[in-house]
């Protein structure tokens, strides 16, 4: 069966402007109209009693009474013509019969003589045969009313011409204005695509459907922008990371190749080439893991769940490794903090924070885990007793494979990944990391914004997720 495909396609400027047009000049003629068939109306009316009153009268009184009523109409507002019966004028102003004389109403010019300017004056009359056979005219002078509907018509006139006018100026300027405003675009368009990924999609500032979308597609960009800077800096780390265990592992088999005689030192060989190979073999499975996040990301099944349980189970899981370090290891939670999230990410982002934290703080420090709420917000805070990152590195440590420069001198073992992976989880659930003037160590924020009006947790105590630590660093 064929489908029917409706399409709603919005009018051009132009289009309106005809259907404005249109509309106007229907109802200029409809008032037009309205306004003559008002005032003939009651011409009319007046003409066919004028007639009744004279047909009334015996005959031989008629030619006195229009002599009379003549008289009386100095200004020849009201005329009238009695004629005999073969057309000879016999009284009255109108001397000139019409046409045709058929008792139907009729407009004409005419210049009686009498008037004051002795112009022609538009009349309207009626003429009729009286029983006796003599022809009577009666008429109204009807220049006000002919004056006023000049005056319509050239209102009807004038008010076309401004529409016009105006209409195609509007059109013209609004044209103009969208044809500048797409050429903007275009060019900024074309300039993105050359690969200025900085560039961005002028907006006009009137806030607009066409600045609506134009923001949406700024924002897409920015991602974009943010997510090549990220590829190139992975890339750079990779070529960096694996560039040294490659060249140490070609290194060694060179020389295996040349200087090496006995079984032994063969032996030897191999083995500094397979730990070169497993330092390379470990960054991969680090990018392994970021590819991860980005298809658990769109897998994920995010659902309701309580930060707190997160955390309590991240603090089980890493007591035992900070009372072998002896360090205190301590939660700090408040009211249960309710969002949408992927269990298992999440503890795989505060088990980063924790590892770090573990990593870095010297024997007998402490590391305390903080949850709170306020502002519509839920902040889960890692400080700890160690060096801290310094402030001119915090915002390098979220780069795939950047390690700060501790003035301590501290060496630790990592590739350089796990705060790349945190900030990674963290923005798949619209939170934010950040390094804080906190402790005197290192105090890391991940800042969460509320999705839900607060509640407790189920009360059979069940877990909504179950954990899979596989995404640690
Ligand atoms: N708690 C911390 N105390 C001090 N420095 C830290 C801490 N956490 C992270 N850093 C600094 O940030 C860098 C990046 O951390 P991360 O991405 O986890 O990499 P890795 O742990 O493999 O070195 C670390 O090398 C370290 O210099
Ligand atoms: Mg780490």
């Amino acid at each position: 069966m064929r489908k029917l495909h409706l399409s709603f396609r919005q009018p051009s400027p132009s289009q309106l402007f005809c259907l404005q047009a249109a509309i106007a000049i229907v109802l200029l003629s409809l008032l037009y109209w309205v306004s003559v068939q008002h005032w003939a109306g009651e011409i009319d009316e007046g003409l066919f009693n004028k007639v009744r009153q004279i047909r009334l009268l015996p005959p031989n009184e008629i030619p006195a009474h229009i002599a009379m009523s003549t008289s009386e109409d100095p200004d020849n507002r009201r005329p009238l013509g009695y004629f005999g019966p073969h057309g000879e004028h016999i009284v009255g102003v109108i001397a000139t019969l019409p046409s045709k004389v058929d008792g139907k109403p009729f407009d004409y010019i005419a210049t009686l003589g009498h008037h004051a300017d002795d112009m022609p004056h538009h009349y309207r009359g009626v003429a009729v045969r009286l029983p006796s056979g003599a022809i009577l005219i009666t008429a109204r002078l009807i220049d006000g009313e002919r004056r006023f509907d000049n005056f319509l018509l050239l209102i009807a006139g004038c008010s076309l011409v401004i529409a016009l006018v105006v209409g195609m100026a509007s059109g013209a300027l609004l044209n103009a204005a969208a044809a500048r405003r797409l050429r903007d675009v275009r060019r900024a368009t074309q300039r993105i695509a050359s690969g200025r990924l900085d560039h961005r999609l002028p907006l006009s500032g009137r806030g607009d459907d066409i600045d609506k979308i134009t923001s949406v597609v700024n924002s897409m960009l920015d991602e974009v922008e943010r997510l090549i800077r990220d590829i190139q800096g992975i890339c750079a780390g990779i070529a960096h990371e694996v560039r040294t265990p490659m060249t140490r592992m070609r290194s060694g088999l060179e020389s295996a190749r040349c200087n090496t005689t006995s079984v032994a030192e063969y032996e030897q060989v191999v083995e500094a080439a397979l730990q070169q190979s497993d330092i390379i073999m470990t960054r991969f499975s680090a990018l392994l893991r970021i590819a991860q996040i980005g298809e658990a990301a769109s897998l994920a099944q995010k659902s309701q769940l309580n930060l707190q349980d997160v955390l309590d189970d991240v603090i089980d899981f890493y007591e035992a490794a900070a009372e072998e370090l002896s360090l205190t290891l301590e939660f700090k939670p408040c009211v249960p903090a309710i969002i949408n999230g992927e269990a298992d990410l999440l503890f795989s982002a505060f088990g980063n924070l924790i590892e770090n934290a573990l990593k870095f703080t010297p024997p007998g420090g402490a590391i305390t885990v903080t949850l709170h709420q306020g502002d519509g917000k839920m902040t889960v805070q890692v400080t700890d007793t160690g060096p801290g990152i310094p402030v001119a590195e915090r915002n390098l440590v979220f780069q795939p494979f950047y390690r700060a420069q501790h003035p301590t001198g501290t060496t630790t073992t990592g590739s350089g990944i796990g705060l790349s992976l945190v900030a990674a989880i963290a923005r798949l659930h619209n939170a934010h990391v950040s390094i804080r003037e906190g402790g005197p160590g290192c105090c890391i924020a991940v800042v969460f914004e509320s999705e839900m009006p607060m509640k407790q947790p189920d009360a059979s105590g069940d877990r909504p997720f179950s954990l899979n630590r596989t995404l640690r660093s």
